[in-house]
């Protein structure tokens, strides 16, 4: 559609789950200003502002050209007057002073830094920078007590803030098959988060299990973990069995929203020659034999189990996005009265469980087009 003026007035729905959102993005430089933008507010503890950031790059993220004039976002949804004044700046100057500002500030650049290590939170990072460490050698210096995780994630800084690639991601999962077929024969294992959703890289690789006999998962993780453990591939890992989520600022606490399914944090020893085998023949990575480097790289990798009755629910709510997964909840409570979460979804009028055996019952359940997930990159 055209107005007067002949530049194309683009028309979305407001919700990202209304939408098909792909990896093609035709507005990368808007959207990353307003990712980066997101990143800053969460890091700050203004989570208000980071969804609100995060819901205006997703609507750009579907249009279909680049944007070139402000009046083409008119009656779009989600772009509030904070977000406006971002992409007006890059439309008019080519470059906003906000993200630009941030991007040099000294505290962005130190929470960047810090929670770039694995098990270090917003919380604990700003508590650090008040003692003044902003980076890794004033953090070593220091006597700051590091747990378990975050003593791992210092050690393998570099590997794990490297990208994983999608050759890594299919390597791990064949280990992953491996263990669970050695453990729990008839158990299946499938790729989640970012990589299935078609990523080309990830910041860690995500696995659900379950066993298509109700039941027979119970117990699974401890002989996942320790399978894996004995044949030494792993570096680290913390298996959280309740709905607790454990902050690394204090006590376990409860936090209702969590999911109860048994998890996995870890991080993976991937070995060169595991690359290899499963069927990778190149490397971005200098190899053993030019130099001396380690044949191996940290990997982070999240593991979950869910019984077969829940599985569906566990799939769609650990594909993601996040920000997909945040719409669908708020979709599910705002416009149809249910509560939606990994295990279930509710129907809060008829008081009753929907159950699903698949993705595409819950969006039918829920009145949304099927959105496969390829489709849910918002
Ligand atoms: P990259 O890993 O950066 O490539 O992106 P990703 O989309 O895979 O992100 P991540 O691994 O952080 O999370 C994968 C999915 O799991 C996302 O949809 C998250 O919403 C979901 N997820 C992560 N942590 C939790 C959690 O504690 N509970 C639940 N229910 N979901 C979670
Ligand atoms: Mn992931
Ligand atoms: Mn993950």
């Amino acid at each position: 559609p055209t107005n007067e003026a002949e530049v194309e007035v683009f028309s979305v729905p407001s919700y990202a789950c209304q939408r098909r959102t792909t990896l093609e993005n035709r507005n990368t430089v808007l959207t990353d200003a307003l990712s980066l933008l997101a990143e800053n507010a969460e890091l700050s503890a203004e989570e208000g502002r980071g969804v609100a950031f995060r819901r205006a790059a997703a609507v750009l993220k579907v249009l279909p050209e680049p944007v070139t004039d402000m009046t083409q976002l008119k009656g779009l949804p989600c772009l509030g007057e904070h977000s406006l004044r971002v992409i007006k700046d890059i439309l008019e100057n080519g470059a906003s002073s906000e993200v630009e500002s941030t991007k040099q500030s000294e505290r962005f650049k130190a929470l960047k830094v810090l929670t770039g290590v694995f098990g270090v939170g917003a919380k604990t990072a700003d508590r650090w920078i008040r003692e003044g460490i902003h980076d890794l050698q004033q953090l070593k210096d220091s006597r700051q007590t590091l747990n378990r995780a975050q003593r791992a994630g210092l050690e393998h800084y570099d590997d794990i803030n490297q990208p994983v690639s999608k050759a890594e991601a299919d390597a791990i999962g064949e280990i992953v098959e491996e263990a669970v077929a050695s453990v729990l024969p008839g158990a299946q294992v499938t790729l989640i988060g970012g990589f299935r959703r078609g990523k080309l890289t990830g910041h860690d690789v995500d696995f659900l299990i379950t066993h298509p006999e109700e039941g027979r998962e119970v117990g699974l993780m401890p002989k996942i973990v320790s399978w894996l453990e004995s044949q030494g591939f792993l570096l680290y890992q913390k298996t959280i069995r309740n709905s607790y989520l454990e902050s690394d600022d204090g006590p376990a606490r409860p936090c209702s929203n969590m999911d109860r399914f048994e998890r996995c944090f870890s991080v993976f020893k991937l070995a060169e020659d595991e690359k290899r085998r499963a069927g990778q023949t190149q490397s971005h990575h200098a190899s053993a034999e030019d130099g001396g480097l380690k044949p191996w790289r940290a990997v982070r990798v999240d593991l979950v189990v869910s019984p077969i009755s829940q599985f569906a629910f566990a799939l769609l709510g650990w594909t993601g996005s996040k920000l997909f997964e945040r719409e669908l909840r708020r979709w599910a409570g705002h416009e149809k009265t249910m509560s939606l979460s990994s295990h279930a979804l509710y129907d809060n009028t008829q008081r009753t469980y929907l159950r699903a055996t698949s993705e595409e019952e819950i969006f039918a359940h829920l009145g949304l087009d099927y959105i496969p997930p390829s489709e849910r990159n918002a």
